[in-house]
């Protein structure tokens, strides 16, 4: 198992919708071992594959990090199925380090996906799971916290970001 660079926006990839997964070989649940640790190694929620360079339809979630591996979700090929209500919170993600703002989401999801060993999972979620779900299927589509918020609070976001790249350069 080893700990993955996570790719940060502006990085194209990032924008680029994933794949489906055909098949769940070896090197696929080696990859989700490895965003599994990836993800504990940062106490994050979760991690969707095109965040460490993969193109797949392939995440991971775990609403305890803490509790690292007890409550593992193994998403693969995720579809939001049912979904109802509304609810805010403020996110952020690895991609988008040192950045949080509030994203209106579905109160409530219902996810149906496979897991590593296959077989069809239907996994309900509210609260934080239900926000967890709905951020990692995001990224499968090429979608941001950042495109989920106001054009203004967009606007100001990318003026700040490329002040930061030209102190960096
Ligand atoms: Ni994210």
């Amino acid at each position: 198992m080893a700990v993955l660079e996570v790719l940060r926006y502006p990085n194209p990839v990032l924008k680029s919708k994933a794949i489906l997964v055909k098949e769940i070989d070896s090197e696929l649940r080696s990859l989700i071992n490895d965003m599994a640790e990836t993800m504990y190694a940062s106490s994050a929620v979760g991690l969707a594959a095109p965040q460490v360079g993969k193109l797949l339809r392939v995440a991971v979630v775990d609403v305890t990090p803490k509790a690292e591996g007890k409550n593992l979700i193994v998403l693969i090929n995720p579809k939001i199925v049912a979904k109802e209500g509304e609810t805010v919170l403020e996110e952020g993600c690895l991609s988008v380090p040192d950045y949080r703002e509030k994203v209106k989401r579905w109160a409530r999801v219902k996810v149906e996906a496979l897991d590593q060993e296959g077989k069809i999972r239907e996994i309900e979620g509210e609260g934080l799971l239900s926000i967890a779900l709905q951020h990692e299927t995001d990224h499968l589509n090429g979608m941001l916290i950042i495109d989920r918020i106001s054009s203004l609070k967009r606007s100001i976001f990318k003026k700040t970001m490329k002040k930061q790249l030209l102190v960096k350069d």
